[in-house]
């Protein structure tokens, strides 16, 4: 037989604490605890506690204050609150302090069971759906960088092929679609991990300005230079040398750069001694490089240098399901930040997001879900939510669903992309996949078949999509 969850009653009233111990005591173990103080004192010495039961009225601390208190340091325990001054305000108030549920006294024994089990459930589901994303964070999400469409899975392919080797990597992509975040991971990734990573961002500096920037210089190189200074290429020695902009680098400077990434080698300004430094570069362009090749704007020579290994980054209205991913981890991001109080986009808010063009690709997205989160009013950021240039835009891009009261929770979606994705990776394998999530094969097979059968009834009930 399964093993008794653990619930931990508080309450000041003996007979309280005994009643409610008794009605539960078939389908769960019990403590009880007289105040806040002992109940926290509960909750440190038994970490199998898995919900907590606590009367609001209580000498010393109250009861929110202790929920508060008890959330703090046990972020994911479920709390009940009973409210003898049954008013609907004091219910309000106490959800609205983050409490999961409250139950009004007298408590009706019946519905105290069948509360309580739900809460256990929701918090059992939310924890196993937070442990999936973690995981698949840490295995395939590379520093937080997230994605499943078939154009990033690519991506994640590449850069993972990439990253121990010492091949030069060209970044191509419109702005705010993710080079500078993957120019760091493949650093992250690689044997050079432990050394620097320097970025230049090549199209902020005048030429010459540049150049010294890149090489350093000597002192009296040129008027200003008081002192000898040295070059990004010499603070990148054993590290990541990241070229932003590239496409931006004057004719005399690219010269210089084709014979650095030759040998290695190269002088300071105004300097005679030859150094060589131990780099890996890696550049990035949200130029059309090859037409800017083409119009004889950059080297051919340096561009083929460059561009060894060639990642193309999509903006984002071209990779179909990662807005909604994309969303999700922004928001799970700023909730945090905020308060946590915003727990998920609704799915009309979903669809008018996806419908978007964003121009400004991730960074765009990102910027306008910590402004919903910010401003938001309730746990769920509904229509009403999203900026209103955001959703008149969508609107005439034609594509927007009319407003459609929230349905199903959008969680699900995430954790099924996490498991396919997964299962992707391993050819299929879900043993492999499963211990890859950290989930068991059985929990695995589980989902798979909610999720077959889910798409057989919703085959059912709609025509497929154009
Ligand atoms: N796939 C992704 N997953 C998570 N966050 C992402 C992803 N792609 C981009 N971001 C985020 O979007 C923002 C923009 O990314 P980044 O700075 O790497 O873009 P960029 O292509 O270098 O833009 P620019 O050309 O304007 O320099 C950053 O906040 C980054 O963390
Ligand atoms: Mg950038």
């Amino acid at each position: 037989m399964a093993q008794k969850r653990t619930i931990l009653i508080v309450d000041d009233d003996r007979d309280t604490r005994e009643g409610l111990a008794r009605a539960l005591s078939d389908s769960y173990r019990t403590l009880a605890a007289p105040d806040a103080e002992s109940a926290l004192a509960a909750l440190d010495a038994d970490p199998s506690v898995a919900l907590m039961l606590s009367d609001v009225r209580m000498p010393g601390a109250d009861g929110v204050a202790l929920m508060k208190a008890a959330k703090a340091k046990h972020p994911g325990l479920p709390v009940i609150l009973l409210t003898a001054y049954g008013t609907v305000d004091a219910a309000v108030a106490a959800m609205k302090d983050g409490a999961d549920d409250f139950i009004m006294k007298p408590v009706d024994l019946d519905q105290l069971e069948l509360r309580v089990q739900k809460e256990i459930e929701t918090s059992a589901l939310r924890s196993e759906v937070s442990g999936l994303r973690s995981a698949l964070d840490e295995k395939y999400g590379m520093e937080g960088i997230v994605g499943s469409s078939e154009a990033m899975k690519k991506v994640f392919r590449i850069v993972r092929q990439a990253a121990p080797t010492q091949a030069t990597v060209l970044l191509e992509g419109p702005s705010g679609t993710g080079k500078e975040v993957i120019a760091r991971a493949i650093h992250n990734l690689s044997k050079r991990s432990g050394g620097p990573f320097v970025a230049v961002h090549c199209a902020a500096l005048a030429p010459t300005l540049l150049e010294s920037e890149l090489f350093g210089h000597e002192k009296g190189a040129f008027t200003g230079a008081v002192a000898r200074q040295i070059g990004r290429f010499e603070a990148a020695d054993g590290g990541t040398l990241f070229l932003d902009e590239i496409s931006e680098i004057d004719p005399s400077t690219q010269v210089k750069l084709l014979r650095v990434l030759e040998d290695r080698s190269f002088e300071r300004v105004g300097g005679a001694e030859t150094l060589h430094t131990d780099i890996r570069v890696i550049a990035a362009t949200n130029r059309d490089f090859k037409a800017f090749v083409a119009a004889g704007k950059f080297r051919e020579d340096l561009y083929y240098r460059l561009n060894v290994v060639d990642i193309k980054l999509p903006a984002l209205k071209e990779r179909a399901g990662d807005i909604a991913l994309l969303a999700q981890k922004f928001l799970r991001e700023y909730s945090e930040k905020n308060g946590g109080l915003v727990k998920s986009i609704s799915p009309a808010a979903m669809k008018i997001l996806e419908s978007y063009p964003w121009p400004g690709n991730v960074r765009e997205l990102r910027n306008v879900i910590e402004k919903m989160v910010v401003l938001a009013g309730g746990e769920e950021l509904g229509p009403d939510d999203i900026p209103e240039d955001v959703s008149s835009a969508a609107q005439r891009s034609g594509k927007a669903a009319p407003h459609v009261p929230a349905g199903d929770v959008p969680l699900a979606d995430t954790e099924k992309a996490g498991i396919l994705a997964a299962l992707e990776l391993h050819g299929g394998n879900k043993s492999r996949a499963a211990e890859a999530l950290g989930i068991s094969r059985r929990t695995l097979h589980r989902k798979l078949n909610l999720y077959a059968a889910q798409e057989k009834a919703g085959a059912a009930q709609t025509p497929p999509h154009g």
